[in-house]
């Protein structure tokens, strides 16, 4: 018997100031705050339905039966709201993205925000913003911070329940845009959940998370005041040390590719030119370009005629994750 169905529809985000590590693997509890932006446009769009005398969780995505790793992966989310929301029964799933997945754009994260939403609206929960962040983190990290509106940040904690997300400006505060150049469509050969698991092992992971806490505050007061040159400095920071600790850990991550690093050294020369620009780069090859509202047109055809570079995308601030209860 089907109990509820809903549907959610969450984006993925850009982490200005990243979150690498965990201080607990099993809660997803983030050795450091970080914060991002969710990407107007792109998206994941879930459908879940719960049924009471069905033999085990379901799942298509975009369009196919999912394969066992990704039901798994599912199942293991699953299983988690069941035992922290007392939820009976099993659920059909039914997820896709508009966009391609594992190529360092966070499939991951708008993933597991919609799959939270979607899941626990068609349990018949109401659940307050703040829980659903904390829900959607035992998920994927990265996903409590696709669930707010906007700008947010993500608090790091010893406990659950503080392991919140939360909004510091809306969509609207400002124009930022994320013009992302893909150099490779390829599946990323390292998911984060190892990459988390192994950040550790480098000598300088320490460093990193000692820092964290200076950059977020830096890159906060950058995101209230538009300061973009603050932003510029900070965010560049951030996602380089990120990358040192991938490459010195034990067995080292290398994400970039050729063409990554000649964007990175190109979009350094175009803002002393005047432009605002700044990269930023997740467990993947891609580079986010983050644009000020002008520059973002004369970044895109700077981009085009890099060799190496297969496509762009580009995405302003969005807004947080909708819920439709369906029956
Ligand atoms: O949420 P996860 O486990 O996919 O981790 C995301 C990690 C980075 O994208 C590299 C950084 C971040 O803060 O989004």
């Amino acid at each position: 018997m089907a109990v509820g169905t809903a549907h959610a529809q969450a984006h993925p985000n850009i982490a200005l100031i990243k979150y690498w590590g965990n201080r607990d693997e099993r809660l997803r509890l983030p050795a450091n705050s970080s914060l991002s932006f969710n990407l107007s446009g792109l998206q994941t769009t879930t459908q879940v339905t719960w049924i009471e005398d069905k033999s085990g969780d379901s799942l298509i995505l975009n369009g196919r039966e999912a394969r066992t790793d990704e039901l798994s992966r599912v199942i293991r989310h699953l299983d988690m709201l069941r035992s922290h929301l007392g939820i009976r029964g099993y659920a059909h799933v039914e997820s896709g993205n508009n966009f391609p997945t594992g190529t360092g754009i966070a499939s991951s994260a708008s993933a597991f925000a919609a799959l939270t939403a979607a899941a626990t609206s068609a349990a018949g929960l109401h659940l307050d913003e703040r829980t659903l962040t904390t829900l959607a983190r035992l998920g994927s990290g990265s996903a409590a911070r696709s669930i707010p509106a906007g700008f947010v940040e993500w608090h790091a904690s010893d406990a659950h329940e503080d392991s919140y997300a939360e909004s510091i400006a809306p969509a609207d505060h400002w124009t930022l845009i994320d013009v992302i150049a893909i150099v490779s469509t390829s599946h990323k050969a390292v998911g984060s959940t190892a990459g988390h698991a192994s950040a550790a092992t480098s000598d300088l992971q320490n460093a990193r998370v000692a820092g964290a806490e200076r950059r977020l505050t830096q890159c906060r007061s950058a995101v209230l005041t538009r300061d973009f040159a603050a932003l510029a400095e900070v965010v560049e920071e951030d996602s380089n040390l990120m990358h040192a600790v991938m490459m010195t850990s034990r067995p080292p991550l290398f994400y970039w590719l050729p063409a990554t690093l000649a964007i990175m050294a190109a979009v350094r020369r175009w803002r002393t030119e005047g432009l605002q620009v700044c990269y930023t780069l997740d467990a993947g090859p891609n580079i986010h370009c983050i644009c000020g509202p002008e520059a973002a047109a004369e970044v895109r055809n700077r981009l085009q005629s890099i060799s190496g570079v297969v496509d762009i995308r580009s995405a302003p601030p969005g807004g947080g994750v909708t819920i439709e209860r369906l029956a």
